[in-house]
C-alpha cells in the first residue's frame, strides 16, 4: 500500500523544526506500517532527497534498510568518503558500496556528444544497480528519493522523471517515497532535524551525470581530476568566504582545450579552468553572481599551484539565457 500519494492542498509548509518533527513521526510509523518486517532498497547517491529518505528509513527500519551507493567516478572530491562517513560510520546504516568508477569511464572513453554521455551515464547506473538488487534476495520495496516538485513537473509534462529507477522489468519493486509531499525547502528541514551535516543538507544543485558534463567533450581521465580538483579549490574558497548556501550554484569547467602558456622559461600547452558561480530561483533562468575579485585572484593561485595540467583561469560572465547553467 502506498501512502500519502498527494500533497494535501492546506498542508502548512515545514518551516520549523517542530514541524519537521512532526512529519518524521508520521513517516517513520506510515514506512513501518507498509513495509512490515520487510526489506527496502535504495540508490543512495549522497544527494539531499536520497540522503533523507536514507535517514528516515534508517530511524524506521534501521539495518533492513539496504542502500547502495554507486561512485560511477564524476562525484565531486571527498563525496564517496562523506556518503560512507555519515551512513555507514555514523547512522550504521546497510550500506553497500560499489566502486565502478573503471566501468563508467571505460564506456564514456571518445564519447563527445553529450547526450549520448548522458546516456551512457544513465544506462550503466541502472545496470550496476540492477547487478546489486539480483544479487540480493528477498527485497520487495525500493524507497526513491521522489519530491513535489518532480510529480508537478511530471503532470505539466515538462519532465519525465524517474519511475520505480527506470529498473529492468524482472525487478519489480512496491515504492516507498517518504518525501513524496515534499518541496526541496522543506526536505532540507526534515533532514536538518534528522540530523545530517549541514553540507549534505544545503548541498547546491548537483546534476546527475555529475562532473562527466564540466568535462566537455570526450572525458580523460587526467582532464576529468583536474575538474575535480579545481572544483574543490572553488568550494573550499567559497566556504571560507562564508558564500557557501548564498550562490546558488558554483563549479569549475575543463574544456577540451588547451592554449598556449609559459612555466620557467618553457612554453606549456595547457587546459583552461573556468569558474561558473550563478544565482537562480528555479534553474530556467540565472544571472551571475558578482564574486569580489581578490576571491577569484585567491582562487586562480591555488588552482595554479594545486591543479596539473592548467595554465589559465577564466571567469564566466554568461547569464541564463544565452548560456545554460552547464557547458553541456
Ligand atoms: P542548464 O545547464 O540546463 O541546467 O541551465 C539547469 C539545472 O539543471 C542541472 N542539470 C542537470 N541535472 N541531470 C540533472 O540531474 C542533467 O543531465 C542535468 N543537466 C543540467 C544543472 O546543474 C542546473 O542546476
Amino acid at each position: 500500500m502506498q501512502q500519502l500519494l498527494v500533497r494535501p492542498e492546506n498542508m502548512k509548509r515545514i518551516d520549523s523544526p517542530e514541524l519537521a518533527q512532526a512529519y518524521i513521526d508520521e513517516q517513520v510509523a506510515a514506512i513501518r506500517k507498509q513495509v512490515g518486517e520487510g526489506k527496502v532498497l535504495l540508490a543512495l547517491s549522497g544527494g539531499v532527497d536520497s540522503s533523507v529518505v536514507a535517514a528516515l528509513l534508517i530511524k524506521a527500519i534501521g539495518d533492513r534498510l539496504v542502500a547502495v551507493h554507486v561512485n560511477h567516478g564524476l562525484l565531486r572530491k571527498g563525496e564517496p568518503e562523506q556518503v560512507i562517513e555519515v551512513f555507514r560510520n555514523q547512522m550504521h546504516a546497510n550500506l553497500i558500496y560499489v566502486d565502478a568508477v573503471d566501468r563508467f569511464l571505460d564506456k564514456l572513453a571518445g564519447v563527445k556528444d553529450p547526450e549520448t554521455k548522458r546516456k551512457i551515464i544513465g544506462k550503466e547506473f541502472i545496470d550496476v544497480f540492477a547487478e546489486e538488487a539480483r544479487k540480493l534476495e528477498g527485497i520487495k520495496f525500493l524507497a526513491q528519493g521522489t519530491i513535489w516538485p518532480d510529480i508537478l513537473e511530471s503532470e505539466a509534462g515538462i519532465k519525465a522523471h524517474h519511475n520505480a529507477g527506470g529498473l529492468p522489468e524482472d525487478l519489480s519493486f512496491e515504492l516507498v517515497e517518504p518525501v513524496r509531499i515534499l518541496f526541496k525547502d522543506e526536505v532540507r528541514m526534515v533532514g536538518k532535524t534528522l540530523g545530517l551535516p549541514d553540507p549534505m543538507v544545503y548541498r547546491q544543485p548537483f546534476p546527475g551525470p555529475g562532473l562527466g558534463v564540466r568535462c566537455v567533450g570526450a572525458i580523460t581521465r587526467d582532464r576529468l581530476e583536474a575538474v575535480r580538483e579545481s572544483d574543490a579549490i572553488l568550494r573550499e574558497e567559497f566556504a571560507a568566504a562564508g558564500l557557501q548556501g548564498k550562490v546558488w550554484q558554483y563549479f569549475t569547467v575543463v574544456p577540451d582545450m588547451k592554449s598556449t602558456g609559459i612555466k620557467n622559461g618553457k612554453r606549456t600547452d595547457d587546459w583552461m579552468v573556468i569558474i561558473r558561480a550563478v544565482n537562480s530561483v528555479d534553474a530556467t533562468s540565472a544571472t551571475i553572481e558578482e564574486v569580489p575579485y581578490a576571491l577569484l585572484l585567491k582562487i586562480r593561485d591555488r588552482i595554479f599551484a594545486e591543479v596539473k595540467g592548467v595554465n589559465r583561469v577564466l571567469y564566466d560572465l554568461s547569464s541564463k539565457p544565452l548560456a545554460t547553467i552547464e557547458y553541456e
